[in-house]
């Protein structure tokens, strides 16, 4: 299969991929950044470091073949955008020196060939997509950034802390969720609603650590105080450590947000209060 840049059209970069078990000819487009924009950021900087893109790149096997090194230089700006990262993240080369010194032919980073797969697998997801009729005015554009959005690895910020508690413990998940607010918030990277604590919060407490899990529903209720839904947690995680006082406290709080909450109704009635 290859991947052809075609043409570039105002805003937008457009590509072809064509090849191995795919028929038709599509159309790849996605870098949401203006080309300008990627001339003046990210061409001049590059020519300054002494260094230019080849003029014909030695080490081709899934971009089309004959892409010449100016045009290049379009999915790699692309590739750095939408993960997140810099060059050196798929090529071998030490960061803060020259580009010349790097070696972009080579394979030895293990990034660069998941790049390759990726690029492969969007073609056939583009193979799938050209089997519908879009319902909006034209096809959604899939390319990197649709899944990336940022980030290298993308994953769901509930995914995330519960595999850095799996593998590190509470509290590293928690410092995690700090630092990818203080870095993330407001971008598409990661979604901060109330269910990424939650989640994390009752994967606590299947792993029978009730007070770990309070500790994550505490730290929701700060992050979201007018949710009924947030309160009823922190109460569950309250009855499953044998704190009762608590439990109700905080499912009356609960019904103050959320008047139909059954669950705290219900709990409530089992903890002894009338309604
Ligand atoms: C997400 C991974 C990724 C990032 C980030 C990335 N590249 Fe690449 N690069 C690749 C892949 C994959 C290829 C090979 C494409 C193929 O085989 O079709 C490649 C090929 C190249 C080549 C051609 C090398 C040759 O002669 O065969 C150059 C030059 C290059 N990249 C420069 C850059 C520069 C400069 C940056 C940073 C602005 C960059 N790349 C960022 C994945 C990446
Ligand atoms: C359909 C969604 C999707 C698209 C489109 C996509 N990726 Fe990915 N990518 C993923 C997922 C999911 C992972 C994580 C896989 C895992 O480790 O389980 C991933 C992982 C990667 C990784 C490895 C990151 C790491 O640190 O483990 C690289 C590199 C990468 N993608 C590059 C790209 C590039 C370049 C493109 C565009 C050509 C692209 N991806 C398009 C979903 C996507």
């Amino acid at each position: 299969m290859a991947i052809k840049v075609t043409h570039f059209s105002g805003l937008f970069y457009s590509g072809r991929v064509e090849g191995a078990g795919i028929n038709t000819v599509e159309k790849i487009i996605g870098f949401l950044a203006s080309v300008f924009m990627a001339l003046l950021l990210l061409n001049l900087p590059l020519h300054a470091q002494g260094w230019e893109w080849p003029e014909k790149p030695e080490n081709i096997q899934v971009l089309s073949k004959d892409i010449t090194g100016a045009r290049l230089g379009f999915p790699m700006r692309g590739f750095t955008r939408a993960l997140g990262v810099r060059c050196t993240y798929c090529h071998v080369g030490e960061e803060g020196k020259p580009l010349s010194t790097y070696d972009f032919p080579s394979d030895e980073n293990p990034n660069k060939e998941r790049a390759r797969e990726m690029l492969r697998m969007l073609g056939s997801i583009n193979d799938h997509l050209n089997k519908i009729e879009p319902s909006g005015d034209q096809r959604v554009n899939m390319w990197c950034h649709t899944c990336h959005r940022g980030v290298a690895r993308p994953i769901t910020l509930s995914a995330q802390l519960k595999e850095t508690y799996r593998t590190e413990g509470l509290d590293a998940s928690l410092t995690q969720y700090s630092e990818l607010k203080e870095k993330y918030y407001g971008k598409g990277a990661y979604q901060f609603g109330e269910g990424a604590l939650n989640e994390l919060g009752y994967e606590v407490l299947k792993k029978e650590n009730p007070e770990g899990a309070v500790k994550v529903f505490k730290l929701n209720s700060k992050e979201y105080p007018e949710s009924g839904n947030v309160w009823d947690s922190l109460a569950d995680g309250y009855m499953q450590a044998g704190d009762k006082k608590n439990a109700k406290k905080y499912y009356r709080k609960s019904l103050k947000f959320s008047p139909n909450n059954q669950n705290a109704k219900d709990m409530l009635k089992k903890l002894g209060e009338k309604e």
